[in-house]
C-alpha cells in the first residue's frame, strides 16, 4: 500500500506545487486503498493514479445509465452485489436487447488481473472500460444511430456536476480516456479484504473466521482435490486458460482463448474464475449452462467434461480424490463462505 499511498500524495503535491499552492484544499486523500492483504501489491499504471476525486467520479460513472447508448444500462447493471457482482443470467443481455454470449463474471479484485475477459483479450482496465462501453455491453458505439462515446461524454459535459469534476480530476471535459480512467481507478477499489471477506481474514490467521466444516472444504479444496491448481492463491486464480470441457459439445463451442492465443491446443480454454461470492452467482461457468453450485462442484469434482482439449493434468486430483457426498457438502460450505460483504452504496449521481 506504501506505493499506492506515495503516487497519490505525488499527484497532490505537484497539482498544488502547479498552481502555485492556491488552489482550494484537496480532499485528503485515504492514506491507503483497500487491497487484498497478503497478495502482491496491485499494479497502478504511472498515468492513472489513483486519487479520492477520481475514485468518486469513476463510482458515479460506473452506476450511471446515462452512460450506456440505449440509457438503460449502466456498468452496475450487469454485476451486481445481489448477484455477486454478475447479473444473474446465463448470458448477458447488452444494450438495445443484444443477446451477448457469455456470463457476465465478478468484478472481485479485476484490478489485479493481467489479463481481462473470459478469454484475456484486454489488458489494462482502462482499454477494457472502451471495449464496454462502446461495444455490445453498453452499445455506445455510434453505429446504427446509436451514440457514440464522444456523444456520451458532450451530454455529460452538459452536467454541471460532472464538468466540474472532470475538470478537477483531468483539468479539462469528459472524454471518452477520461471516462475509461475515472471508471478504471474505481474498479480497482473493488477488493476483498480482512475485512469484508471471511476468505482473506481466515488466510491471514484469523483461525476460528471458518467454522469447522468450511474448514475441512478448505483443506479439500486445497490439498485433497487440490482445486488449487488452478483456483489458486488469494484470488483463487491462476490467471491463467484452461479447458474444463464447458460448451465443447456445442455445434459450434466458443474456442474461448484460442481465439485470442491462435494456439489450437488453448480450445475451449477460459480464464479460471475467481470463486469470490460464487454461492450468489448462478448460474455457473462462461457460458451460464449450469444452474446451481452444487452442480458445478459436482462436474468438477469429475474432472470436468471429456473432450480433447481437457486439460487433464490439472484436473487429475480433483477426478481422483473420489470425494464422498459428505466431503463434498464440505466444500460446497467452503464455497458458500466464500461470500463476500458488500460495503460498497450506491452513490448519488450529479
Ligand atoms: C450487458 C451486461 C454488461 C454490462 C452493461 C457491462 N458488463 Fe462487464 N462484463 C459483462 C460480460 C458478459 C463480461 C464477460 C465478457 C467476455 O469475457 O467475453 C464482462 C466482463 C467484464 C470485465 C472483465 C472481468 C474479468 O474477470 O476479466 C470487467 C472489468 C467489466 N466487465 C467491467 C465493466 C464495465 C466497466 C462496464 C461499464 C463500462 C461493464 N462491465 C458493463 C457484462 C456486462
Ligand atoms: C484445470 C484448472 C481447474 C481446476 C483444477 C479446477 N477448476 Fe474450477 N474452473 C476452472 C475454469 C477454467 C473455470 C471456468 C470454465 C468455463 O467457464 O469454461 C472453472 C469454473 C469453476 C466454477 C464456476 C465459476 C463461475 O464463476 O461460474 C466453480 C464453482 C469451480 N470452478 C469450482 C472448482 C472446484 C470446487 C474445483 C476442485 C474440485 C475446481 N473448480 C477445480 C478451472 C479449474
Amino acid at each position: 500500500m506504501f506505493r499506492l499511498t506515495f503516487l497519490a500524495l505525488c499527484v497532490t503535491a505537484l497539482m498544488m506545487s502547479a498552481c502555485g499552492g492556491e488552489m482550494e484544499t484537496p480532499e485528503p486523500e485515504p492514506m491507503s486503498w483497500p487491497e487484498v492483504a497478503g497478495y502482491a501489491l496491485m499494479e497502478i499504471p504511472p498515468d492513472n493514479a489513483m486519487t479520492a476525486a477520481k475514485v468518486a467520479l469513476g463510482k458515479q460513472l460506473y452506476y450511471d445509465r446515462r452512460l450506456s447508448g440505449d440509457g438503460e444500462r449502466s456498468c452496475y447493471g450487469c454485476h451486481l452485489k445481489e448477484n455477486g457482482l454478475t447479473d444473474g443470467r446465463p448470458t448477458a443481455l447488452g444494450a438495445f436487447d443484444k443477446q451477448l454470449t457469455r456470463a457476465a463474471p465478478t468484478m472481485w479484485n479485476v484490478g489485479y488481473y493481467e489479463s481481462l475477459y473470459w478469454d484475456g483479450r484486454s489488458g489494462a482496465l482502462e482499454k477494457q472500460v472502451k471495449g464496454a462501453w462502446g461495444g455490445g455491453n453498453m452499445g455506445a458505439s455510434g453505429n446504427d444511430g446509436a451514440p457514440s462515446m464522444d456523444d456520451v461524454c458532450a451530454k455529460l459535459n452538459e452536467i454541471p456536476g460532472y464538468a466540474e469534476q472532470f475538470q478537477t480530476v483531468f483539468g479539462g471535459p469528459a472524454t471518452p480516456d477520461h471516462v475509461a480512467y475515472a471508471v478504471a481507478a474505481f474498479m480497482r477499489t473493488i477488493v476483498t479484504t480482512t475485512e469484508n471477506s471471511r476468505f482473506v481474514a481466515f488466510r491471514n490467521g484469523a483461525e476460528d473466521a471458518l467454522n469447522e466444516q468450511e474448514k475441512r472444504g478448505w483443506t479439500i479444496f486445497s490439498e485433497k482435490a487440490k482445486c488449487t491448481n488452478c483456483h489458486d492463491g488469494l484470488l483463487l486464480s491462476d490467471m491463467q486458460f484452461h479447458n474444463v470441457g464447458i460448451g465443447m459439445d456445442a455445434e459450434n463451442p466458443d474456442i474461448g482463448r484460442a481465439k485470442i492465443s491462435e494456439d489450437e491446443k488453448d480450445t475451449g480454454a477460459f480464464k479460471t474464475p475467481s470463486l469470490y461470492d460464487i454461492a450468489k452467482s448462478a448460474p455457473y461457468f462462461h457460458d451460464g449452462s449450469v444452474a446451481t453450485l452444487e452442480e458445478a462442484v459436482e462436474l468438477m469434482t469429475s474432472g470436468g467434461k471429456e473432450n480433447e482439449y481437457l486439460d487433464v493434468d490439472n484436473l487429475a486430483d480433483a477426478k481422483n480424490a473420489d470425494l464422498s457426498d459428505d466431503e463434498k457438502a464440505d466444500l460446497v460450505a467452503f464455497l458458500k463462505a466464500l461470500d463476500v460483504e458488500y460495503t460498497i452504496a450506491e452513490p448519488m449521481l450529479p
